[in-house]
């Protein structure tokens, strides 16, 4: 008898043996946690044999089939569209396939089913989904994989608020399934530039709380230059207060500079509240009347930590959305908050995002999505394009984006135009975006969806901090998959075939 194992206690009487197999002795112990994860990665057959990993693939199935069953019970078809497909731009590097049959041209792997789900509706299916793999050639993440899974939903004569109450069925029914957790429907809406000024991000995680507040107005004609210079040229001053966190070490201090720096700011001001003290190099400019409002407004106590942002209004909001998150992470600020799900939507974003190094406008959403009915006349004057807001809507749950989606373009004279703007000469919508363009003169419908981030909404439910945590054979951040080396050099005689040449080694 041994009470320290599951099955310790009980005695099992042979009668007959047989040995199926051998086993070798393992890399690596399955009943402890190992950091090395290429090893991990390497014998991921063996990793999998964790119970850790056997029930994040049980809780996998377990969200996926929720999902199928409430689109189902809503009249939602699942239909299988193409992965060798044509380049669709959701923002990433594709990976192309060549063609065998047709030298020198390429299919490229989708990156989103997002133009055939639109065909779809063309065609009269009113209700798609399908759990779809998509492939983006991008920086990876914890949170990006290179092949990743979307619930990709669209449907005809819909409201955004329809598909908003949608996902929030499919997400409570997921997080039932899989936790027994119950989830909170509606869910608050936030909008683009409430969820920037007040957290700094477009995702924000609000269960540490720390709400950005604007001191613009009290610092306009403040003694210290630094901050009434920043407003005098169109910027903002912003902070937060770190609560209890003015034991932050020297070190800390200095991560949370460098942080500021990163994104794009000149330097970091803060503010220690000890001993009674405010204790501070820039504290000697402020005013009484500064000091008060700022006591105020962030309910300044003995203890804290006051964190400035002073920048123009997208850095200003990077650096203390980034200075939130990092000061949470020091501070601990979400021990005992890891059951709580704080879902939100994030709605009213801008339509269009002025690209500087390349010198031209970019869809911040994709090309099909629809200008807000009321900003639409705003598409005559280029002077107006960054305040075009977009019918886009986030789906964010503890500071992840789990999904986005819109309400589309459906005419063909306003995608065209939308083109345009995008920098799409007419030649080339006629070649790559031509049957969008002529599908939608044959009466197509209002149409609009969303696409959910399959493995991050897993990840989220598991409690982990990875999507490779949540993917059976996940690659690792330099897209390798260890266990069968992929990728990995192929014969000459198949390139031939493929009328392909590599150009490694060769000289720029
Ligand atoms: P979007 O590009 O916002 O929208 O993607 C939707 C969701 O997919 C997930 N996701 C990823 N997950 C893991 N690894 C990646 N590399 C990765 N990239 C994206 C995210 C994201 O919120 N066609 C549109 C949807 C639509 O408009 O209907 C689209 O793909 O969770
Ligand atoms: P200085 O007057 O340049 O010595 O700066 C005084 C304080 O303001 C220092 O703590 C700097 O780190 C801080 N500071 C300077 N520039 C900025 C900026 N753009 N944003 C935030 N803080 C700044």
């Amino acid at each position: 008898m041994n009470a320290a194992i599951a099955t310790g206690e009980i005695e099992v009487v042979a009668t007959d043996l047989k040995v199926l197999n051998k086993a070798e002795v393992l890399p690596f112990q399955l009943d402890k946690e190992l950091s090395n994860e290429d090893l991990r990665m390497k014998h991921r057959y063996l990793d999998l044999r964790r119970p850790r990993m056997s029930k994040n693939l049980r809780q996998r199935h377990q969200i996926t089939k929720a999902i199928r069953d409430q689109l189902d019970a809503e009249g939602y078809l699942e239909i299988e569209t193409p992965i060798l497909s044509k380049s669709t731009p959701e923002g990433a590097r594709d990976f192309l396939v060549p063609s065998r049959l047709s030298p020198g041209k390429f299919y490229a792997l989708p990156q989103a089913p997002q133009q055939y789900k639109q065909m779809l509706m063309v065609a009269g299916i009113e209700k798609y989904f399908q759990i779809a793999r998509c492939f983006r050639d991008e920086d990876l993440r914890a949170d990006r994989q290179p092949e990743f899974t979307q619930v990709d939903i669209e449907a005809s004569f819909v409201t955004d608020e329809d598909i908003m109450s949608l996902i929030e069925g499919v997400l409570a029914a997921s997080f039932k399934a899989s936790r027994g957790a119950e989830v909170t429907t509606p869910f608050p809406r936030l909008t683009y530039q409430d969820a920037m000024n007040t957290y700094g991000s477009d995702k924000p995680e609000r269960r540490t709380g720390m709400e950005i507040i604007d001191f613009t107005d009290t610092f306009a004609n403040s003694a210290f230059k630094v901050f009434a210079g920043t407003i005098g040229k169109g910027g903002h001053v912003r902070a937060i207060n770190a609560k209890g966190f003015a034991c932050v070490t020297t070190g800390q201090i200095k991560r949370l500079e460098e942080i500021a720096r990163e994104a794009g700011a000149g330097g970091l001001a803060f503010i220690k509240v000890e001993g009674g003290e405010w204790k501070s190099p820039i504290v000697k400019f402020f005013s009484d009347e500064e000091k008060a409002i700022l006591t105020e407004r962030l309910g300044i106590e003995e203890g804290d930590l006051i964190l400035f942002g002073c920048d123009q209004w997208s850095v200003c909001c990077e650096v203390l959305g980034r200075l939130r998150i990092e000061v949470a992470a020091m501070n601990h600020l979400l021990e005992g908050k890891e059951d709580v799900l704080d879902f939100l939507w994030v709605t009213d974003f801008p339509l269009l995002d002025y690209d500087d190094e390349e010198g031209k406008w970019n869809a911040v959403h994709h090309p099909f999505t629809r200008p807000k009915a009321e900003d639409l006349s705003m598409l005559d004057d280029e002077a107006n394009w960054g305040k075009i807001r977009a019918e886009a809507y986030d789906v964010v749950l503890n500071g992840y984006e789990l999904g986005g989606g819109s309400l589309r373009i459906h005419e063909s004279d306003l995608q065209a135009r939308m083109f345009r703007v995008l920098g799409v000469n007419d030649e080339e919508q006629a070649e790559n975006f031509g049957h969008i363009l002529s599908a939608f003169q044959y009466g197509a419908p209002p149409h609009g969806g969303i696409a959910l981030g399959l493995d991050r909404l897993v990840m989220l439910a598991c409690g982990e901090d990875s999507i490779r945590e949540v993917i059976a054979f996940p690659k690792n951040n330099k897209g390798a998959d260890l266990m069968s080396a992929s990728p990995a050099e192929v014969d000459f005689k198949q390139l031939r075939e493929l009328y392909v040449k590599s150009t490694v080694g060769e000289k720029k």
